[in-house]
C-alpha cells in the first residue's frame, strides 16, 4: 500500500508496529486512531508466516508491503 502522506521518520519505522504506538505529532494532532491498526496487521501477517515492511520518508509518503508465503496445502 502506497501513499503520499506525511511519511514516517526512520527512527519511528520499527515502533509503529507496536501495540498502541502512535507517532508524537499524530498523537498531539488528535487525528484519532488507537495505534492498533499496524500491530493487528503485523500479527495477522505473522500468523501466516509472513511479514510487513515499510519504506518511508518524512513528507514524501510511505510504502507498506505485505509478504506472504505460498504454503503447501
Ligand atoms: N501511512 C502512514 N503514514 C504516516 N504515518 C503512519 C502511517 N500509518 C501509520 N502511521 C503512524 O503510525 C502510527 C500507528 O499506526 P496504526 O497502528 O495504523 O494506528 P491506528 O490504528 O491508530 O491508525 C500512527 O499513529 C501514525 O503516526
Ligand atoms: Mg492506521
Amino acid at each position: 500500500m502506497k501513499d503520499t502522506g506525511v511519511g514516517i521518520a526512520e527512527e519511528e519505522q520499527e515502533k509503529i508496529f507496536d501495540r498502541f504506538y502512535r507517532v508524537d505529532c499524530d498523537r498531539n494532532r488528535q487525528t484519532g486512531g488507537s495505534g492498533l491498526g499496524l500491530a493487528i496487521a503485523w500479527a495477522i501477517a505473522q500468523k501466516h508466516q509472513g511479514q510487513i515492511t515499510v519504506q518511508s520518508q518524512p513528507s514524501k509518503g510511505s510504502l507498506f508491503t505485505i509478504h506472504l508465503p505460498i504454503l503447501p496445502t
